[in-house]
């Protein structure tokens, strides 16, 4: 038996932002408050809601005092904030750290405590209020926090979530007009981001036959139009099917799970404050060249998806083209591919493994299981550069 959970709802497409006039009367709502990217702000992403807010005689407040990868106290303020507004509705317009600290804020808000309290490692409360109705509304084509359940927290050498079913958008807003002015290093993170999403999906050991549909639809989106969106970011057509791309990789990791890569990646982003997309990035190769014998079939039919040559060629050496087309991807993103080049040093290998083989939570939806050994040498790969590539 298998479930399958998704927003309650999806308006997605050029100019889709407008759906907000409908949302307001949906909920009938009078005090809104608006958490949004200072830099999505700045750039004037957030008028189009403002107008329809001004225009429908909604009070609104609109909060800007956040951050990527947010530490616990940035999360704290804003559910403060919420509460002393006294909002009836909630909407994010922003990247993905954005949208956690939105459904993370929309709940609390009705809950007694602290972000602390509910975190899925050391928390020690549950959810009992289902909190405030929330609009999410992606600006990046990459992380799908507008389709999870999940936010998630900087800690002092990792990362932390709050999960929970009340945390799904109401709605989940994707205009990929929002994408149009996204510079090429966030388009390139966040595309991978959302290729990660897909790809650790489809090999999760929780996927189905929808989750898997899903995720190569996402997959040929992705691979087809990433380094367009990259270098050309005005193209429109390659942007939508980002945006869509990286919505569907949403429905399907969010049903079957992301593992190795986001587990490893947890502990970059807390000791490193490597964005999330970019510590994705740098570990995707080399993980799935430590896990490809554990889901060959699979990797076989990646590599017709990602158009790699594959006449005459045995499925092993089928499996090895698409990891070494992932270490590729990245630099003809204009991504670092080397732990290296972060500043990161060998002598951090071990502290990086001890807390990535913490992230149980993740590694277990791993085809291959991960010991402390084999983890640090995922990052002793990840660092040198170097891949087996079944050798
Ligand atoms: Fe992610």
């Amino acid at each position: 038996m298998h479930s399958f959970v998704s927003p309650l709802k999806l308006v997605t497409g050029e100019g889709s932002i407008k759906n907000i006039t409908e949302i307001i009367n949906t909920f009938n709502a009078k005090k809104v408050m608006i958490f949004a990217d200072p830099v999505v702000v700045e750039i004037g992403l957030s008028k189009g809601v403002e107008e329809i807010l001004k225009q429908e005689g909604v009070e609104y407040s609109l909060y800007t005092d956040l951050q990527p990868e947010p530490p616990l106290e940035v999360g704290d303020k804003a559910v403060n904030a919420v509460r002393e507004f006294e909002a009836d509705l909630v909407i994010g317009i922003g990247g993905g750290s954005c949208l956690d600290i939105t459904k993370a804020s929309a709940v609390l808000a009705t809950n007694e405590g602290t972000v602390q309290d509910y975190l899925n490692l050391s928390g020690t409360k549950s959810l009992e209020k289902r909190g405030l109705p929330k609009v999410l509304i992606p600006t990046t084509a990459g992380t799908g926090a507008e389709i999870t359940d999940i936010a998630v927290f900087s800690l002092e050498d990792t990362k932390d979530v709050i999960t929970h079913e009340y945390l799904i958008a109401d709605v989940a807003i994707v205009d990929p007009e929002l994408t149009y002015t996204l510079p090429p290093r966030v388009t390139a993170a966040s595309g991978v981001d959302a290729l990660t999403h897909a790809i650790e999906a489809y090999v999760s050991v929780n996927a189905t036959d929808l989750t898997d549909t899903l995720a190569l639809e996402a997959i040929r989106k992705i691979t087809k139009n990433l380094r367009t969106a990259v270098w050309h970011g005005s193209n429109k057509e390659a942007r939508r099917e980002m945006a869509w791309g990286s919505v569907i990789a949403g429905l399907s990791f969010y049903n079957a799970g992301v593992a190795g890569v986001h587990a490893l990646a947890y502990p970059l982003g807390g000791l490193f404050k490597i964005p999330h997309g970019e510590s994705n990035a740098v570990l995707l190769p080399y993980v799935f060249d430590y896990i490809w014998p554990s889901c060959l079939p699979k990797m076989k039919i990646l590599a017709h998806e990602f158009d790699l040559p594959t006449e005459g060629k045995s499925d092993r050496e089928l499996a090895v083209s698409v990891v070494k087309s992932l270490q590729d991807l990245g630099k003809d993103v204009g991504l670092p591919t080397t732990l290296k080049e972060y500043g990161i040093k060998e002598s951090d290998l071990d502290t990086l493994a001890e807390n990535g083989i913490k992230q149980r939570r993740l590694l277990v939806r791993s085809p291959k299981a991960y010991t402390l050994e084999t983890t640090r040498a995922v990052y002793e790969a990840a660092y040198n550069g170097t891949l087996q590539l079944g050798k």
